[in-house]
């Protein structure tokens, strides 16, 4: 398979300029998705009714999202295709057109630093909070060994298991002490959500007869910044005023709330698309983002870019928990045929790659940001969806796509009245006398 060669250049290659039929054919011609996958594509992907009323309650249909490939990314060295799901115009195309960038001139690392996710089990009210806590870390050893051979038994024999057992004080705010159990458990190849809940749910009664005290919940937190991926972007030989300009927008989303919150959106442009497209829980990631973006109480940027006065350098670091088994991620069709085009064999390397596409895809707007403006190149594309909004016939949209592109020229800007307007004027241009 070409992915195996870790070339797909070839694949890449004016990707973006063939139609529908050209683009699965040469995904088929280099042996990335096979005949029937073809067929699934074009008959619309998933249709099966009895599919959604198992993932879902009160099913009434499916709800189609647009999948494009991202191209150009070379990611630690190896080239991936990276399938996104995703709503919006622009994000696919300056994904690729970035990665073409960096694949220019620099490069793409990541890593993930620590395995653990993490459960949390609250005794709301604790009567005495250090007898608590050290009842507990004198049977830690044991309570780990019971859940692991109890419950996380599966985990254990693939290298995974719960790890370790943590007892914090939160402070109720009227004078005592709630108390709160953290589990560490590496979920190896799952996102890990029922394992981690079904932990700590088994632990609530040994909790309880240890220590005497009421567990008042159990469930995982989705802050769990004990796993942490990391993407790094080096860039060299490129205009010191545009790697300085990037460096500045950068340093007003550190520095600004509400700046940073446009960026991170920009980040998750990237990565959500991903997740989606492989089935994975994109809440779970935004909330463990976002939380992680605001860990010293002020929300910031989880990119940084900073130019050294030879180099740019990009780095994110955040929680981004994803899982390839569990879930839907093997049970969605359209979802394993995503994970076979991205060929990520493990949930570290599916969890760096859409790292590494959320820094790009930051890069890619800080880059339009600075330069040209974000109208110009996501109103290029969007003209598509003004036709559509205002109306047009299959047979006027070249005429009308035409004619926008020429007001976006001239005005630098439009909406979806210029459509109306413009559409009006060629039914009447072409109404005969
Ligand atoms: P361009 O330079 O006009 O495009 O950029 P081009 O036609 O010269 O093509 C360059 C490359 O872009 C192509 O290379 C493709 O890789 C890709 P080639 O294949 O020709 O060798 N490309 C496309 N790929 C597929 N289909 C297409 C297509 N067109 C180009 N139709 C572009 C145009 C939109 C890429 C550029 O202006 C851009 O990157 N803009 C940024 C757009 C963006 O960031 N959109 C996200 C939505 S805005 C937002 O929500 C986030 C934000 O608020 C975040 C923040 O504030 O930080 C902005």
């Amino acid at each position: 398979m070409a992915q195996n060669s870790r070339e797909l250049a070839s694949l890449f290659q004016g990707f973006s300029k063939l139609n529908l039929s050209e683009r699965l054919a040469r995904l088929q011609n280099l042996g990335l998705l096979n005949s029937e996958d073809l067929d699934f594509l074009k008959k619309g992907g998933m249709r099966d009714f009895s599919l959604g009323e198992k993932f879902i309650e009160n099913v009434i249909g499916y709800f189609q999202m647009p999948m494009g490939i991202a191209t150009n990314f070379r990611i630690d060295g190896r080239d991936y295709v990276i399938p996104m799901a995703v709503e919006e115009t622009s994000i696919v195309a300056a994904a690729s057109k970035t990665a073409k960038w960096i694949r220019e001139k620099g490069e793409i690392q990541t890593e993930l630093v620590g395995h653990e996710i993490i459960g949390q089990i609250q005794c709301a009210k604790v009567k005495n909070f250090a007898q608590f806590q050290t009842q507990l870390m004198a049977q830690k050893t044991y309570l780990i060994d019971l859940a692991n051979r109890e419950v996380a038994f599966g985990l254990v024999k693939r290298g995974g298991g719960v790890t370790q057992l943590e007892v914090r004080e939160i402070d109720r705010g009227d004078g005592s002490s709630m108390a709160v159990v953290h589990i560490m458990m590496n979920p190896c190849d799952a996102m890990g959500a029922n394992i981690i809940n079904q932990v700590c749910e088994f632990l609530k009664e040994p909790i309880e007869q240890l220590t005497g005290e009421k567990v008042t919940m159990c469930i995982l937190s989705n802050l769990v910044d004990t796993r942490i991926t990391k993407a790094r972007v080096i860039l060299s030989d490129i205009p010191a005023d545009l790697g300085m300009k990037i460096a500045e927008a950068s340093l007003f989303a550190q520095r600004d709330p509400y700046r940073a919150a446009t960026n991170n959106k920009g980040v998750l442009n990237g990565i959500d698309p991903i997740l989606i497209a492989t089935g994975n829980d994109w809440r779970a990631v935004e909330a463990g983002i976002h939380a992680f973006a605001c860990r010293d109480g002020a929300y910031r940027s989880i990119t940084k870019w900073e130019w050294t006065g030879k180099q740019l350098i990009g780095e994110f670091a955040a929680p981004l928990i994803v899982g390839i088994v569990g879930g839907v991620t093997t049970l969605h069709p359209t979802a394993k045929l995503a994970m076979k085009l991205l060929g990520a064999t493990s949930a570290e390397e599916l969890s760096r790659v859409a790292a590494a596409v959320g820094l790009v895809q930051n890069l890619g707007a800080l880059r339009a940001l600075t330069t040209e403006g974000i109208i110009e190149g996501h109103m290029k594309l969007h003209i598509k969806n003004l036709t559509l909004g205002a109306g047009a016939h299959e047979k006027e949209i070249p005429l009308l796509i035409k004619k926008l592109e020429e007001i976006l020229a001239l005005r630098k800007r439009i909406s979806l009245s210029n459509a109306v307007d413009a559409l009006k004027e060629l039914r009447s241009s072409n109404s005969p006398p």
